[in-house]
Parts: C-alpha cells; structure tokens; sequence
C-alpha cells in the first residue's frame, strides 16, 4: 500500500513539474503588452501555499503580502491553493476585478469549499442566475418589513440572552452572538423558530462549516465527509419546509427569503438551487455578523474612550424613547452616527472576509499588469485597510476617523463591490448595532485576556470572555 503511495506522489509532483515548466515557458514566450507581475511561483505543485497558511495562522496574516509587496509591489504573482495567483494589495486593481463581470473573471476558491457550498451556491455561479437570486435577495433584504421585522426578533433573543446572565460570571460573547445571530437569520431565511428542529440545525450547520476550509479527501471519517454528510441532513429539512410552503400556498407577500425565492415567476429556481442558497445565507449567521458584534466588543473593551462615547450616545437615544414610551426601531439603530463609524472602524480592522479570488477568463491587463487567462486573481482587501498609506496608524483602533471619511472609497471593500457586493450589509449593520446598544446600555464589563486568530475563519481564540455586572441606572 506503502508504495502505491509512493508511486502516486512522485508521478503527481513529476506531472506538476511538467505543468509549471509549460506555464513559465507559455508566459516567457508570450507578446504581451503588459508584463507578468513580478513576484515567484515557489515550490511545483505546492507554491507558496505553505508560507501563506503559516502566515494566515498568525496574529498579522498579512505579513505574507507585506514582504512580497516591498520586493515585488502591491500587485505580485504567487502560487496558493494550486494555483498560479496573482495577488491585488491594491485598491485600484482589487476594484476593477470586483467591477468586472463574468466574461473577465469568475469566482474561485478552494475546491473543498466549492465541494460543500454546491454548484448552484450564489457564490459560485456566474451570469443572469446569479443577478437573478442576487436581486431578489438584495430587494428583500432592503425591504422595511424585512427590517422591521430582524429589529423586534434581535431585540427579543438579544433580551432573552442577557436574561441569563448573572452578575460576576463570565460570559462568552461569542457564542452569544452567535446563537442570537444563527435564529436570527434563520428567521428570515425559511420562517423557523428556536425549537428542536432549529437546534439540530445550528449543530448540522456548525459541523457543515468546519469542513469548508479543509483538505479536499472525501472518503468516510474524513472532515470534508463528515461535513457533507451534515449539509445532506441540512438540505433534507430544507427541502421538508419548501415542500410544507409548497403544499400550504405560497403567501403573495413573502414571510421569509424561501417565499421569495419560490415566488419567483422565472421557474429558473429549482427546490436544489434554493436549498443551496439557503445555506450560503446561513454563513453569516454562523460566521460574519457574530463575529462583527464579538470584534466590536474586544476593540471597544481595550479602547475604553471609544466605548465610553458610544454608550452616552446609545443611553442618550433610549432615555429619549423611553420618554415618549416608544421602541426603536431599525431607523432609529443605523441613525447613530458614533455607534456606525465603531462598526465601520470594526470592519476595517477585523477583516472578517480578508478577500476574494477570482479566475481570470481570459488574458487581462490592468494598470500595467498582466493577469493570464486561467490565472487566479486574489483580491486581498486585509492589506489595503491596513495600509498606512491610507489609514495613519492602520493598528489602531480609531471611530473617529470616519467622522469625515465616506466609506463608498475603494479603499474600504468589507462588503466586496460591484455585482456582487453583499446583498446583507445593511443587515449586518442593523444586527451588529442592535447587540451594541442592549449590551452598553445594560452591563458594564471587564473582559479577559484573548486574541483574534485569523484562519481559517476569523474568531477568538477563548471565545471572548467577558465578566458583566448590571448597570443601575434607569
Ligand atoms: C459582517 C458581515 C458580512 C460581511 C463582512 C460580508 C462580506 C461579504 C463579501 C466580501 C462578499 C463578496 C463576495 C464576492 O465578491 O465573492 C459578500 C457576498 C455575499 N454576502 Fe455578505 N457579508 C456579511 C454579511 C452578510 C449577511 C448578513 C448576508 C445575508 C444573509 C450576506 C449575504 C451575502 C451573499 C448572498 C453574498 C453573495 C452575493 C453574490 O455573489 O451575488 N452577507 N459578503
């Protein structure tokens, strides 16, 4: 068996060396106009995988960019997860890519994570399927119901949260966010309630997502098996609730993201299609809003001015509506201008998504660069928010720098750009300052010790742990 391996190994590495000589000699001998960015390929087969990952595995994953960019410049060429890249750290190409359309670039990640998300994932398609489910969840997401409606189900599983929260313990806001964030979401998405069924969800989704960024074996007992085999179960209640709103009627006014998806009149929306997407809209329930609201914690607990200011702005809006004896509502949440530019601020630092990649389509050429046709392009948005050419003192955590700053620069891509901009960023928003308020204006805390780490996905490494006493005041 040993040697089966054995064989296989080196005919693998001998085929990729053939592979890379004929690359290097196809680039040598081609007539651009633009040159190949500088940069190197690294090893055969391998490239430069290994150095990115222990790079992204530490507390400045962008140290890899950062030394190739004072060698090369802010666009280089490198060789990650199999394929040849071209790496953008700058602003200007980052947005020409997220501006260009399928006939230039298409997305690609690596394939365990397309394995799981599916063919018919909205962040795998391409042309008029993706505008369509793009622009029916964006008008939806948009929508003042929809609003409405996360504003009063965050309130209540926020206040059912901090119900259980005793003074003097410790309370881990990341699982916090994270479970208000999930039911959330999942609320919106197919008109489930906490329960059992919402339970055995969130645990099928959990193990779902620790698969996405693993090796691409898929044999029994391995990560991505067992991740599949959960997405299996997670598609199989999907397809129950789509099948129950199928038999009952589909409501002319949507409840939920599935009505709006079934009641589309093009029939392109196959129950697999939906189900697929459901799942790609239950990331950043799991993912990216908790850990929004979890890294505004940790940067407002260790800059105590900023979150001083910010709980007199929030105190001050709900001693006002506790006035007049009203609830806030969403409106009242994303009009707090400080309590906005800490989550603006949240977003440049923490790079939740740190980039996207592409595959090039056909030969491109920008700003002077050349991207060949079939090259992977890497848009590494973590390095332009750090770069203290555009930001002084990148490091540090500052609100007050957006006082007078917009945030439609190209310079600040949390939310990507162009066709495929998030479709939830409003939500995140609202969520992220909804947690804010009921949190400053009800405990005080004193958090402990934790770091962020970066890779896979973002989180903390003690799940943030925070000792909260009840605040007095009214
Ligand atoms: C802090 C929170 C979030 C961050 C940082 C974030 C970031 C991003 C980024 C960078 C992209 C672009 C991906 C690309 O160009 O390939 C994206 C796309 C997307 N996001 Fe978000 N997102 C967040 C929250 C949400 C929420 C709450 C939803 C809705 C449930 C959502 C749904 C989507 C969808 C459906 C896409 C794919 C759009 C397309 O390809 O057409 N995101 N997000």
């Amino acid at each position: 068996m040993d040697n089966i391996w054995v064989v296989f190994v080196s005919a693998a590495i001998f085929l990729s060396a053939i592979l890379y000589r004929n690359l290097r000699s196809r680039i040598r001998s081609s007539t651009y106009r633009s040159p190949l960015p500088l940069g190197t390929l690294g090893w055969p087969f391998i490239g430069e995988t290994i150095d990115f990952i222990s790079s992204a595995y530490s507390d400045r994953p962008e140290t890899f960019m950062d030394k190739r960019r004072r060698m090369y410049g802010k666009v280089f060429k490198s060789h990650i997860f199999g394929s040849p890249t071209i790496v953008s750290t700058d602003a200007e190409v980052s947005r020409f890519i997220l501006q260009s359309d399928a006939k230039s670039f298409v997305p690609s990640y690596p394939k365990s994570l397309t394995e799981l998300m599916g063919k018919s994932s909205i962040l795998l398609i391409n042309g008029c399927l993706q505008r369509r489910i793009h622009g029916l969840i964006g008008a939806f997401f948009k929508s003042p119901q929809l609003k409405a409606q996360i504003t009063r189900d965050m309130q209540k599983y926020v206040q059912e949260s901090i119900a259980n929260w005793r003074d003097d313990h410790p309370i881990y806001i990341q699982d916090e966010a994270k479970n208000i964030a999930f039911k959330v979401l999942v609320k919106a998405l197919i008109s489930l309630d906490p329960g059992g069924e919402m339970e055995f969800l969130k645990k099928q989704f959990q193990e779902f997502m620790a698969g996405l960024m693993s090796l691409p074996i898929n044999v029994p007992g391995s990560r991505l098996y067992r991740s599949l085999q959960a997405k299996k179960k997670i598609v199989k209640l999907i397809h129950k609730i789509i099948q129950a709103k199928r038999n009952s009627g589909i409501s002319r006014v949507p409840k939920d993201v599935a009505d709006v998806l079934l009641n589309d009149a093009s029939e392109q929306l196959t129950d697999d299609i939906i189900s697929d997407n459901m799942i790609d809209l239950m990331i950043p329930g799991e993912d990216s809003v908790p850990i929004l609201m979890t890294l505004a914690i940790k940067y407002l607990s260790d800059c105590p001015t900023a979150l001083q200011q910010l709980t007199e702005e929030n105190m001050k809006l709900k001693r006002l509506k506790d006035q007049v004896g009203e609830p806030l509502s969403w409106h009242d949440y994303l009009s707090l201008p400080f309590t906005q530019n800490v989550i603006t601020e949240t977003l440049r630092m923490g790079n939740i998504i740190i980039g996207v990649m592409r595959k090039a389509m056909k030969d491109i050429e920008i700003k002077g660069y050349l991207i060949p046709k079939g090259w992977c392009a890497f848009a590494y948005f973590r390095s332009v928010h750090l770069d203290e050419n555009l930001y002084d003192w990148p490091y540090q955590f500052n609100p007050w720098r957006w006082q007078d700053s917009d945030t439609s620069d190209c310079s600040f891509t949390p939310f990507g750009g162009g066709q495929r901009l998030c479709p939830g960023l409003d939500l995140a928003r609202l969520e992220a300052s909804i947690f804010l308020h009921h949190f400053v204006t009800q405990f005080r805390w004193v958090a402990e010790e934790d770091s962020i780490v970066n890779f896979p996905t973002v989180r903390m490494k003690k799940r943030m742990p925070v000792w909260v006493k009840r605040r007095r005041e009214p």
